[in-house]
């Protein structure tokens, strides 16, 4: 667990526990119809809304570490680490813009180079290339799957 005292406030950086299942789920459901609609097709959202129902992401924590960042007690984004890689990382759409995306990205990333690991990517949602590059990350390539719509490969040595 790590606290971030910024000029906001308090955010305080977890792992997610089985009794926050229901409210990330609804976060990120949220985030995707909100934030990620412009860009997707309605049956790729309705698709990632489906893969993101709270069973799905009991299921995806098993294999991957998922954490969380709250202030005050309200779930403010999430993110995911798998290995090297970054997965479900979603900030609501009142709060993106203040920094949680930051954190919580710089907070896996510490965690990946003290695991030693050299670099860290994730397949982007075309929403988020402008702000990953702006983290630093390159663009390596780019996928189009049936189910769950383009991504981009953004890389960036740690
Ligand atoms: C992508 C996302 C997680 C970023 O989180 P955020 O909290 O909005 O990001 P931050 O406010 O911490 O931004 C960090 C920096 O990136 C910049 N930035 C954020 N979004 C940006 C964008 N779309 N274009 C360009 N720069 C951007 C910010 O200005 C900030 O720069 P600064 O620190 O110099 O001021 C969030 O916007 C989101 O949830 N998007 C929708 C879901 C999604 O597509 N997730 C990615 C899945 S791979």
């Amino acid at each position: 667990m790590v606290t971030i005292t910024n000029d906001r406030g308090h955010l305080m950086i977890r792992r997610m526990e089985e009794h926050d299942l229901v409210r990330v789920s609804a976060l990120i459901q949220n985030t995707l119809l909100v934030s990620n609609s412009s860009d997707y097709d309605l049956e790729i959202v309705g698709n990632l809304i489906t893969a993101f129902s709270p069973s799905q992401l009991r299921a995806i924590a098993k294999k991957r570490r998922i954490f969380i960042c709250e202030e005050n007690g309200a779930v403010l984004g999430t993110i995911g680490l798998e290995d090297n890689r970054v997965y479900n990382f979603f900030v609501a759409p009142d709060r993106q813009g203040s920094g949680v995306g930051r954190e919580l990205l710089e907070f896996v990333e510490n965690r990946a180079r003290k695991e030693g690991w050299e670099k860290l990517s994730v397949a982007s949602s075309l929403t988020a290339v402008a702000f990953y590059r702006k983290m630093g990350y390159v663009r390596k390539g780019e996928q189009d799957n049936e189910t769950y719509g383009r991504t981009v490969t953004m890389e960036r040595r740690l």
